[in-house]
């Protein structure tokens, strides 16, 4: 019997503080950085975004958004036998931040690693368990992502500061004999390296050396709005299905001129895409699965759609999931 895999949970977390443009534009004016309200949501359509209290990990807000999915899935963490967590912001170096995930589940045993493809981080993670539970190798995945950005962000750059937030999002994948996930597509191209790179590292929670994020944002836009529609009509090809055939677009939150962009290339209405960047920021590889859990939650997204995730980010990667919710 050929084996599938299918989402049968999802769930996510922010963390409490949230901080609206108005007061971030304050905060920042006290350092001598020039914002505002008006220009934040003009260029990127970012209302407000939660920022982690600096006791609070991304093993912290990972565990949450794992129960939230767990509970969905009606799965107990016993029941997994498979942790993997996107994340560009782990707790340390190393053990990765799935470990620490499993070790505050309670439970021992599982494979449990990361997966580091900045914000196509959710896509990539998910492939990799698609792939394993369809050879078999786990039956019950739990594939989340969750970053803490605030920690490397140069609150003197307005360019990429106002940008970013902190969360996490996760969904229960398990094996099925109906198709759930319907094909992905993953790319990268490291010539590109030096538009979108934090050069240092954060260890313990905290940034170490110069860990702050550098951004060419125009440049990135250029690329994201490109290669999100080549994974878009790739995924569809592989499925055999048709742009008409999207149901829910949910792209990697970052700019809502570059998700209205994809949208309409892919001739859908905008009432299709689900879009979360207002309220969460640029949650890196956090962002897809908190749009996809809101929008599951919110009763938008319905048992049997056709939901397409895409990501891209800083690699430069890029890819895309196409699903039977
Ligand atoms: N507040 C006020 N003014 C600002 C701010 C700010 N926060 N930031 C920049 N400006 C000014 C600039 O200084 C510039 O002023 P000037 O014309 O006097 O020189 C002006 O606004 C325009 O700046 P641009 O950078 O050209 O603005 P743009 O319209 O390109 O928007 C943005 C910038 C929002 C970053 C956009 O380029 C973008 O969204 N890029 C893509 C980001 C993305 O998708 N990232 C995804 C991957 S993230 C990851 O992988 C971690």
């Amino acid at each position: 019997m050929t084996l599938y895999s299918r989402i049968t949970g999802t769930g996510s977390f922010l963390p409490p503080r949230r901080l609206t443009n108005a007061d971030l534009a304050a905060e920042l004016a006290s350092k001598g950085v020039e914002t505002s309200d008006e220009w934040i949501v003009e260029r990127t359509g970012i209302k407000a975004r939660h920022f982690a209290a600096p006791d609070v990990s991304s093993s912290d807000l990972a565990v949450e958004a794992a129960r939230h999915a767990m509970d969905a899935a009606g799965l107990k963490p016993s029941d997994i036998d498979l942790i993997i967590v996107a994340t560009s912001t782990p707790d340390m170096v190393f053990p990765s931040a799935a470990c620490i995930v499993q070790h505050k589940l309670g439970i021992a045993g599982c494979p449990a690693f990361d997966v580091q493809a900045v914000c196509s981080g959710f896509v990539y993670a998910l492939t990799v368990a698609d792939a394993m539970i369809k050879t078999g190798t786990a039956r019950k995945a739990l594939v989340i992502g969750a970053e803490v950005f605030s920690r490397i962000l140069d609150f003197s750059d307005r360019t990429t500061c106002v940008l970013f937030g902190d969360g996490a999002g996760a969904v229960v994948l398990e094996a099925s004999t109906t198709p759930g996930i319907l094909s992905s597509d993953l790319h990268a191209d490291g010539k590109h390296v030096d538009i979108l790179c934090v050069p240092g590292h954060v260890s313990g929670g905290q940034a170490q050396g110069n860990p702050l994020l550098k951004m060419d944002g125009p440049a990135v836009f250029k690329l994201a709005v490109g290669v999100l529609e080549s994974s878009a009509r790739a995924v569809l090809a592989k499925a055999n299905l048709l742009d008409t055939d999207i149901d829910w677009l949910i792209p990697h939150q970052a700019n809502i001129r570059i998700m209205q962009s994809t949208a309409k290339k892919l001739k859908l209405p905008l009432e299709k895409l689900i879009v979360t960047v207002d309220e969460h920021g640029n949650t890196s590889a956090a962002s897809i699965p908190l749009a996809l859990d809101v929008a599951v939650r919110s009763g938008k997204v319905k048992k049997g759609d056709t939901v397409m995730l895409e990501g891209v980010g800083g690699g430069f990667t890029w890819g895309a999931v196409l699903l039977n919710y």
